[in-house]
C-alpha cells in the first residue's frame, strides 16, 4: 500500500501549481525576488542563482551584495536591478517578494549582518549554502514570523542538525522531517533523492532529476528557481517541490546522457517549464 505520509508530484500537479502571467500581469505583480548571494570569493554563486530565478519566471529580480558579485551579475544579467552594498544593509534595495540568502556569501560577520537584516524581513526566505552555515551556528536568526524554506544537501543538514552525514544518507526522509519540526521551516533536502518535509504534510520525493546534476553550482540554480516560486506566491511547501521537479527535468533536458554545466540547467528551465505544462 501507498504510505499516506508520502506523496510524489506528477506533471499534472505542475500543471496546476506553477502560476503564469495573465493579461493583468505587470513585472511586480508576476513577482520580484531579492537575491543576497555571492561574496567577493565565489561571484559565480550569484550569477547561477540570478539566473534560476529569472529563467524560472521571476517578474523581477533585485540582487544585492559586494562589488565582485555586482559587477558579474550586472554583466550576465542586464535583465537584473543591482545594488552594490558597502554595508551589510538592505535598506537601499527595493520592495521583493521574497528574498534568497546565501550562495556564495561567505560567513564571516559582514555576511551575518546581512543574514539577519534579509531575516528580520517580513517575506520568505529561502536559506541556502553558507546562510546554512551561519543558521548551524546560530538558529536565533531563524526566529522569524515569515515563512522560511531551507535548502541543504546532507552534509549542510548534518551540521543544522549536529548529526552524522552518513546517517542522514541513510534516512533522509526521516532526516528531513526531523529538521522540518526541530526548526519549524520548510526542508527541501537535496541529493539522489531530493525530498521536501514540512509540519504535518507529507513528505514529497522527488522523481525527476539525474546524476550529471552532481556539479558545482547547479544547487545555486535551484535556489534562484524555488526563490522565484516563492515570489511568485507559492507556498514554501509548493515552491520546494515545484522547483525540484523543473530543476530535475531541466538538468535531464540539459543533460541528455552527457555532462551538463549549472548555467545549462537554467537554460534549460523555459523548455523544462514548456514540457510540463504542455504534456496536459
Ligand atoms: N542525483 C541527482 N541529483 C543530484 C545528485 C545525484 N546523485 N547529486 C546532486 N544532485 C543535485 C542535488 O539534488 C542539487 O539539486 O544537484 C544539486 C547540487 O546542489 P548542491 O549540493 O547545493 O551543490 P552546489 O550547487 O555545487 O553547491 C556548491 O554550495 O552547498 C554549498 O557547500 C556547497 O559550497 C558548496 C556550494
Ligand atoms: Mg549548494
Amino acid at each position: 500500500l501507498p504510505d499516506p505520509d508520502v506523496a510524489a508530484l506528477t506533471d499534472a500537479d505542475l500543471d496546476v501549481l506553477l502560476p503564469r502571467p495573465g493579461n493583468e500581469s505587470d513585472k511586480y505583480r508576476r513577482g520580484v525576488l531579492g537575491v543576497a548571494a555571492g561574496g567577493d570569493l565565489f561571484t559565480g554563486a550569484a550569477v547561477l542563482a540570478v539566473g534560476g530565478a529569472l529563467r524560472g519566471g521571476a517578474g523581477m529580480v533585485r540582487y544585492a551584495g559586494r562589488p565582485a558579485p555586482v559587477a558579474q551579475v550586472r554583466s550576465h544579467w542586464p535583465e537584473s536591478v543591482v545594488t552594490e552594498l558597502d554595508e551589510p544593509s538592505i535598506t537601499r534595495v527595493g520592495r521583493v517578494q521574497a528574498w534568497v540568502l546565501g550562495p556564495g556569501l561567505g560567513t564571516d560577520d559582514w555576511a551575518h549582518e546581512l543574514a539577519a537584516e534579509v531575516l528580520a524581513s517580513d517575506v520568505p526566505v529561502l536559506v541556502d549554502a553558507d546562510a546554512l552555515t551561519l543558521v548551524a551556528r546560530d538558529r536565533s536568526l531563524l526566529w522569524r514570523n515569515a515563512p522560511v524554506l531551507i535548502t541543504p544537501h546532507a552534509g549542510e543538514l548534518a551540521r543544522l542538525l549536529r548529526a552524522d552525514r552518513d546517517a542522514i544518507e541513510a534516512a533522509r526522509l526521516e532526516h528531513a522531517r526531523r529538521a522540518a519540526a526541530e526548526l519549524g521551516v520548510t526542508v527541501l533536502l537535496k541529493g539522489s533523492t531530493t525530498v521536501v518535509a514540512e509540519d504535518a504534510r507529507p513528505v514529497r520525493v522527488n522523481p525527476t532529476g539525474t546524476s550529471w546534476l552532481a556539479t558545482g553550482g547547479t544547487g545555486d540554480v535551484l535556489a534562484g528557481l524555488a526563490g522565484a516560486l516563492l515570489a511568485q506566491g507559492l507556498s514554501c511547501y509548493d515552491a520546494a517541490s515545484c522547483g525540484a521537479y523543473l530543476h530535475g527535468v531541466a538538468g535531464r533536458l540539459a543533460a541528455e546522457g552527457a555532462p551538463l554545466a549549472a548555467g545549462d540547467v537554467a537554460t534549460a528551465l523555459p523548455r523544462a517549464i514548456r514540457a510540463v505544462t504542455s504534456a496536459i
